[in-house]
């Protein structure tokens, strides 16, 4: 088996032709791809088990990212997305990548905040350094409530308490989580501790819950793509990367800009996130915040020159799982970890990070040169296809016709149906005569 992620014509076979090349190159069982992907993964006696008041599921598209090289290993990877066009501009911009050497990435230790809220504190300053010189005893009192995870190597890392207000301390605790996400690891830490640090600080609990802004969990991805790859039929790759070197200054300069621009960024990471079964509104609270950290929101992922290259930087919380929560009951958040044969949690949040920074080269080179609606339309168009009722062949040509005629709404796509009807009237007639 080799593992690639170099499919060539992987859009053009069927949907059979696509799983069983996903089997040949990940080394993926083929019955696992049939079972776990049937009825959109989720049987709904399963989902009963996961959320309240369950009437049944709600299935996506799960597309395969192609084309992914990340710190030397080619990765196929899953990504449930309802927006077209985003599978495939990532696919297109990590060859543009490859050519670069592809993604070189690294994470951080999967380091969570459990964070304890003192309130009607006296003398913050003096509160917060005692709880601080009582480090220990509360690293010894928070492992005592993580017993399988102190087991597995992991555990709590350090105390910090920081004042907000005359009257306002909050005490992080550090917890290493191993391959876990952590949310309810570091909940039962919060809940486990705040009494205690109560007592040490003479305040009184306030929230224990975990921080989205889980800034020691990082990770930063880099790429540096050569202009011959970056031509398109009007531009020449040097003018492609002053374009895209432009966008970036653009969403440096302006939050308005720099929000659409993270956009286009989580189109790739929460896409990975959903099919990996992780929490992807954590993810997005974490990457926001994150942003904004120097008091003004910035881009996620910023674009320079570098000669005849260009060089993107990622960088960003990520706190993924490979282990735990939804994995445990989800068939097809656990295929997709076994298509994408990652080890751990910081590997998967290298290769999401890298698809969100091929998701963002993507959409800044289409912008710098013919805009972002050409190949996006086109695809839309299918939709609109589908929507007004074409089936199988006829959606691609009805797709074609509404493009063609500038008209991709559902009216345009049943009059365009109707036409394609009335030709196969014609043509059976001409048979038959
Ligand atoms: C659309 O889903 C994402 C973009 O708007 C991102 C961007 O503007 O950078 C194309």
């Amino acid at each position: 088996m080799t593992r690639t992620s170099r499919l060539p014509g992987f859009h053009r076979i069927t949907i059979e032709e696509r799983r069983s090349l996903v089997v040949d190159t990940t080394g993926t069982d083929p019955g696992d791809i049939a079972q776990a992907l049937q009825g959109g993964g989720l049987a709904a006696e399963t989902a009963d088990k996961f959320v309240e008041n369950v009437l049944g599921t709600y299935a996506l598209p799960y597309g395969m990212a192609l084309n992914v090289r990340v710190n030397g290993h080619d990765r196929v990877v899953p990504m449930v997305i309802e927006e077209p066009s985003v599978v495939a501009a990532a696919s297109n911009a990590a060859k543009m990548v490859r050519e670069g050497g592809g993604f070189i990435a690294e994470a951080d230790p999967p380091l969570m905040i459990a964070q304890v809220q003192l309130r009607e504190v006296q003398g913050a300053t003096n509160a917060a350094a005692r709880v601080e010189a009582a480090s220990e005893e509360i690293l010894r009192l928070a492992n005592g409530a993580l017993g399988g995870l102190v087991a597995r190597g992991g555990g709590a890392r350090g105390v910090q308490a920081r004042v907000l207000a005359d009257d306002v301390v909050v005490v992080h605790v550090i917890i290493d989580c191993k391959d876990a996400m952590g949310a309810n690891l570091v909940n039962t830490v919060a809940e486990a501790v705040a009494d205690r640090i109560a007592a040490i600080a003479q305040a009184r609990v306030g929230l224990r819950i975990l921080s989205n802004l889980c800034d020691k969990r990082c990770v930063r991805v880099r790429c540096r793509v050569p202009a011959s790859v970056l031509v398109t039929d009007e531009m020449d790759g040097a003018d492609v990367i002053e374009g895209i070197v432009n966008a970036s200054r653009f969403a440096e300069l302006d939050p308005y800009r720099a929000a659409t621009h993270n956009k286009g960024i989580m189109n790739g990471i929460d896409a990975v996130v959903i099919a990996t079964g992780n929490d992807w509104r954590a993810v997005e609270a974490g990457a926001h915040a994150f942003a904004a950290r120097n008091g003004r929101y910035a881009p996620l992922a910023t674009w320079r020159r570098d000669n005849d290259f260009v060089v993107g930087m990622l960088e960003m919380p990520l706190a993924l799982g490979t282990v735990g929560g939804t994995l445990r009951v989800h068939p097809a958040a656990r295929l997709s970890l076994r298509i994408l044969g990652v080890r751990d949690a910081q590997e998967l949040a290298c290769i999401a990070a890298s698809v969100g920074l091929a998701s963002n080269l993507a959409a800044l080179r289409a912008m710098a040169t013919v805009g972002i609606q050409r190949g996006h339309m086109g695809l839309h168009a299918r939709t609109v296809a589908v929507a007004a009722g074409a089936l199988g062949d006829r959606v691609e040509k009805v797709a074609a016709m509404i493009v063609e005629a500038r008209d991709i709404t559902l009216e345009g796509a049943r009059r365009a149906i109707e036409v394609l009807a009335g030709d196969t009237i014609g043509e059976s007639r001409a048979i038959d005569e």
